[in-house]
């Protein structure tokens, strides 16, 4: 229901920055480019010329001299289907050829914002609804196709069309036709642009209108398990009525001021031509015209007016198109917030070392999360990091990953300082399996296999294999082809962690990162992807965040996190003898055991 052209903001004017960035694309294809224009000037040309066969058709029918009749209209007749054709037929070679220019330019642009866009920082991503930006992307893209075909075929055609019709009543047939013209077309399109101006608002109340029903409607449907856990469908309804109430009444005034519309435009063109038919009408009635000048005149009008009919939805359409064009070239100015330098050399993993040292970091200024950590994982071993929930634990995690950088301090990496490396090379050294896993709706395998897009088909059983998920898939009717349904919601959650565990192992980077990562397992299958991670992260180093601090007893250290400082690390048994915060973390979950 949404115009597809339609924009929050700045939708008052028309944005000539748009036309200066759309323009390169153009001159991409001149060849194609020229041709298409060539066709359009053979198009207008037998267009304009159809009118004239016409005059010269009535005219001999209106002779009375029987013996041309059968022979000369003929001819006539048949150029003027011939002219007719040609003019719809050129029409839409034209469209064809440029529909190549129109759509390469769509195809770059939108790999262009798509690629700038995942290439901005996750903050922006988190702070923006990804419908709303998918959907900026789209209308900006079809904005594109919309100024592209109109601007080019649409109006520069019909305004040159309009000044060759008036020269040719003006040689023809003398001034009063050519004034009468001009003056319709002016009044036509002033008129067509002030009340234009004054719609947008309604088109913009009915579209906002329409964007928030279909908010609420997403947003409903997205919680359907949530809607039912409460009963909540009445309520549900009864909102999403209320906001079809709201474009229900903005459409309304929209569908009233249309109506205002259409009558002013019908009106100019009716009075327009009526005194045009009424001067030819007197000059065929004092000889000086022929009915076959009638016609001509009468053709001209109609071929004049439709295409002037449409100037005013293209006018609305066009100030639209670049407001979406805009928008979508604003994402573009925008930058991330994890720099990098062209030049900056990839990470040299030697040994796989990482270090912090006094990190402090906040999300906002007025609340630190974490407070000048010094942490040291020795190569190749394995580190365990706990704590109560919300002391930072994952946060550590992104800024290891770069989705933030510290505020103060900084993480190395085999004595390299990760902000100072290619942040591709880094990203690549590193295997999160992150708290909350969110799957592609494809199937199991090819959710693993993203892992390692160029995996063979062996290297991903053999992940299948170590993250225990072989016995789950022999008991799946379509094996490992099932696909795992909307976010992965189809799967248990111990299953969707399973999956993205053998994801991470496909990926085989030097160090590997478990958050939370078997926290949805039963012990016993926990106790056995323990194993198996250790087995896989023998010669890596490796983070482990768990809750379940039994999980963690073998790590090489563990890691105490509270409240963003660090406050407490050795192994188990030296944090046991110390008696402090993790011995009280692990007496209170033997006594919960038991
Ligand atoms: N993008 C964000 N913007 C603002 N605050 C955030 C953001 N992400 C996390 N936080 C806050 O930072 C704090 C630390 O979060 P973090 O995810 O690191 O906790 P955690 O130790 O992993 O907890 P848990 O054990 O529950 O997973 C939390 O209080 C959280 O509310
Ligand atoms: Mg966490």
């Amino acid at each position: 229901m949404i115009p597809s052209n339609y924009a929050d903001n700045a939708e008052r004017e028309i944005h000539w920055r748009v036309f200066k960035a759309i323009w390169p694309h153009l001159l991409d294809y001149r060849s194609r480019i020229a041709l298409a224009l060539f066709c359009l000037v053979l198009s207008k040309s037998a267009s304009v010329s159809s009118p004239f066969l016409l005059k010269h058709i009535v005219d001999s029918l209106s002779l009375d001299a029987r013996s041309s009749l059968l022979v000369i209209p003929a001819a006539l007749l048949l150029a003027y289907g011939f002219a007719r054709f040609s003019m719809i037929l050129l029409g839409e070679i034209r469209d064809t050829i440029f529909g190549r220019v129109t759509e390469r330019a769509m195809r770059k642009i939108g790999l262009q914002v798509f690629r700038h866009v995942h290439g901005l920082d996750l903050d922006f991503h988190l702070d923006r609804r990804t419908g709303g930006l998918s959907s900026d992307i789209e209308r900006g893209i079809s904005g594109i196709n919309f100024l592209m075909r109109f601007f080019v075929f649409n109006i520069i055609p019909t305004l040159l069309e309009i000044a060759f019709v008036i020269g040719l009543l003006l040689y023809n047939y003398g001034a009063g036709f050519a004034i009468i013209t001009i003056i319709a077309v002016i009044l036509y399109i002033g008129f067509s642009m002030v009340t234009t101006d004054w719609r947008t608002e309604f088109v913009r109340e009915a579209a906002q209108a329409d964007s928030k029903a279909s908010t609420l409607r997403i947003e409903s449907l997205l919680n359907y398990e949530t809607v039912k856990y409460f009963t909540n469908e009445e309520y549900e309804a009864a909102r999403y009525d209320k906001a079809l109430y709201a474009w229900e009444q903005a459409k309304r005034k929209n569908r009233l001021s249309l109506l205002g519309l259409n009558t002013g435009q019908a009106l100019i063109i009716s009075v327009a031509m009526a005194s045009m038919m009424w001067l030819a009408a007197e000059g065929v009635a004092d000889g000086s015209m022929t009915i076959g000048d009638f016609v001509l005149i009468n053709a001209f009008m109609l071929q004049l007016f439709l295409p002037l009919n449409f100037l005013g939805f293209v006018y609305r359409e066009i100030r639209g198109s670049t407001a979406n064009i805009e928008n979508m070239f604003a994402l573009m100015s925008l930058s991330s917030k994890i720099h990098q330098t062209d030049d900056a050399p990839p990470l040299n993993i030697t040994q796989g070392a990482i270090s912090f040292n006094q990190v402090s970091f906040a999300f906002s200024p007025d609340r630190p999360i974490l407070k000048s950590l010094d942490l040291c994982v020795e190569p190749g071993t394995q580190v365990a990091i706990v704590g109560a929930s919300g002391a930072g634990k994952s946060t550590l995690t992104k800024l290891l990953f770069r989705f933030y950088d510290a505020d103060q301090g900084h993480i190395a990496i085999d004595g390299q300082d990760i902000t100072a490396v290619n942040l591709e090379s880094l990203r690549q050294a590193i295997g999160i399996v992150p708290q909350d896993t969110v799957l592609f709706n494809d199937s199991i395998f090819e959710n693993i296999r993203y892992g390692n897009p160029n995996a063979t088909d062996q290297q991903v059983h053999r992940a299948i294999e170590l993250a225990h998920l072989a016995e789950f898939i022999a008991v799946l009717p379509e094996g490992s082809d099932t696909i795992v349904g909307e976010r992965g919601l189809k799967l248990s959650g111990g299953e969707k962690q399973r999956v993205t565990i053998a994801r991470t192992i496909l990926k085989q980077p030097p160090i590997l990162v478990f958050d939370e990562a078997t926290s949805s397992l039963d012990s016993q299958s926990e106790r056995s992807i323990m194993s198996a991670l250790q087995e896989i992260s023998k010669d890596h180093t490796s983070l482990i965040i768990a809750h379940r601090l039994s999980t963690v007893v073998n790590a090489d250290k563990i890691v105490v996190l509270h409240q963003g400082a660090l406050v407490e690390q050795g192994t188990h048994d030296q944090l046991l003898d110390k008696k402090g915060r993790y011995f009280d973390l692990w007496t209170a979950q033997l006594r919960d055991q038991s």
